[in-house]
């Protein structure tokens, strides 16, 4: 037999082979034993359960059972048999154990408890072996599956853009460099600046903060395209909600106005949660009982009044609310926690940039329900969003999560190249640089649209974790590169 010939456990819980013989291999959880049996549960990582393995000492030897310790990887071969005890319909008893990697239970981190998420972080390398963050990494399988059944299925095309770019897209600034010259003693131009004419790329570059204007180049030829890759802000941001790298979808429509992109928009984000719902019961369930548990520590006024799973199911069944940026200034001006100066950043007139905390309000304590907000102030956006007649406004999208605040941003793109142009050079963006994404508004120009949906937040609100570092296998935040 070769080796692997073995069956998942998630497979045996489907079908429950009673009296097949059968190969398991995984790790260890716990192990109960008494003189006469020690039962074994046994995770694989294919589904959140795990498996009760009976073993007999007369028929497995002492010094084996021994060093099935929490942690051990076991290759077992043994019958599945009805199960005597309640909480499993089959259990295996085992023929033959062999123990493929012991671990020292003294030295082994991960103890049959509940360790914090903070401790786990320090262990990222060993955290998916535990049921929470098993959970987590399934889900976010399934999500990004999803992500590319959609869009598959509407007939869009996947896009690779590139991760080493010579722009900064969203014009922030934030860009981590790119560059092979020598550090601590760069060439030099005439006039003292680092000369990087004889760096890789002959110019500068940097990690992409975005997709998108390589997207619209694809979207002005193939007329509906995605991206979906990993994207890299350096900005320090130690929140909850940001990470140095993360991984955002971008979809990019010819043809589409503002509003046809929020109606995708909001139909993705449902056909996500959907998807979850529908092929992550399991995970989700112990993901919510989970967070019961964690509830059980607030103070009652700080509990959330509904579960993990009637809260998605809630988002994905009810229209989103939109409203334009001018009416969210008017609700916030009037809001309670405006008036009585609860707020960190107060908003007293049009034009303020929008704090996570107002929207937060907006969604969480205002409308309790998703919003998509339109119309942002020109000079709070990017230099690609298209300007509305009123001269102040760009079609600018964002949508907003309970718990999670900005889940989306987009917009429709200026498509007009004159408008395009004088707003660049407003912004003092190089036109000159930037030519080849100009070409596209010089020939057979067109309305268009895209957003971007952040990856590990849309995981975030899905498993209710909450903090993104806990959604993505090896965090990249400010300091923290470990792993
Ligand atoms: O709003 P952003 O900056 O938009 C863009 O990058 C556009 N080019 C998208 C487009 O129109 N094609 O980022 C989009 C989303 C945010 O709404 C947020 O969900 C996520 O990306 N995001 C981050 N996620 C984690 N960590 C960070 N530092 C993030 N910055 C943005
Ligand atoms: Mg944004």
């Amino acid at each position: 037999m070769a080796f692997n010939k073995r069956i998942k456990i998630k497979t045996i819980l489907d079908q429950h082979p009673i009296g097949s013989e059968i190969t398991l291999m995984g790790w260890v959880r716990t192990k109960r034993s008494n003189k006469n049996v020690s039962f074994i549960a046994l995770n694989d990582g294919s589904i959140i359960t795990n498996y009760q393995v009976v073993a007999d000492p007369n028929l497995i030897a002492e010094d084996i059972l021994k060093k099935c310790t929490t942690g051990a990887c076991l290759k077992i071969t043994g019958t599945v048999v009805e199960s005597q005890g309640a909480g499993q319909a089959s259990e295996l008893h085992a023929k033959s154990i062999e123990v493929l990697g012991e671990a020292d239970p003294e030295k082994y981190p991960l103890q049959p408890k509940k360790h914090s998420l903070e401790f786990l972080r320090e262990i990222a390398h060993l955290r998916m072996r535990t049921n929470t963050f098993g959970a987590v990494f399934r889900v976010r399988h399934a999500l990004a599956f999803a992500v590319h059944q959609y869009f598959n299925d509407k007939g869009f095309f996947y896009i690779h853009t590139p991760i080493i770019t010579a722009s900064d897209a969203e014009g922030a600034g934030e860009t981590f460099k790119v560059t092979t010259l020598d550090i601590a003693n760069p060439p030099r131009t005439e006039e003292g600046s680092v000369d990087f004419k004889q760096d890789f790329f002959e110019r500068e570059a940097n990690l992409t903060v975005s997709g998108q204007l390589e997207g619209e180049l694809a979207a002005l030829a193939l007329s509906e395209i995605y991206t979906f890759g990993p994207t890299f802000r350096a900005e320090n941001s130690n929140t909850t909600r940001h990470l140095a790298e993360f991984w955002m979808i971008e979809p990019e429509m010819a043809f589409y106005d503002a509003e046809d992109n929020a109606d995708l928009a909001e139909d993705f984000l449902k056909y996500l949660i959907n998807y979850a719902l529908k092929n992550c019961k399991e995970d989700l369930q112990f993901l919510e009982n989970r967070l019961l548990d964690e509830e059980k520590s607030k103070p009652a006024d700080q509990r959330s009044e509904m579960g993990l799973m009637d809260k998605l199911k809630f988002v994905a069944e009810n229209e989103f609310v939109r409203i334009t940026y001018t009416e969210a200034i008017e609700i916030l001006k009037r809001s309670k926690p405006n008036q009585k100066k609860k707020f960190q950043f107060l908003i007293e007139a049009w034009g303020a940039d929008l704090q996570s905390e107002h929207e937060r309000f907006l969604v969480e304590k205002h409308f309790k329900k998703p919003v998509i907000l339109t119309d942002y102030p020109k000079e709070i956006k990017s230099f690609y969003m298209r300007q509305n007649e009123d001269g102040k406004t760009v079609a600018a999208m964002d949508i907003l999560f309970p718990g999670i605040g900005e889940i989306v941003g987009g917009s429709q793109r200026e498509e007009r190249m004159d408008l395009l142009v004088s707003r660049m050079e407003e912004l003092g963006i190089p036109t000159d640089e930037m030519w080849w994404f100009l070409d596209t508004r010089r020939f057979g120009s067109t309305p268009h649209s895209g957003f971007g949906l952040g990856f590990e937040r849309m995981v975030q609100f899905v498993t209710g974790m909450g903090n993104i570092r806990d959604v993505i296998a090896f965090p990249r935040t400010p300091g923290n590169a470990e792993f």
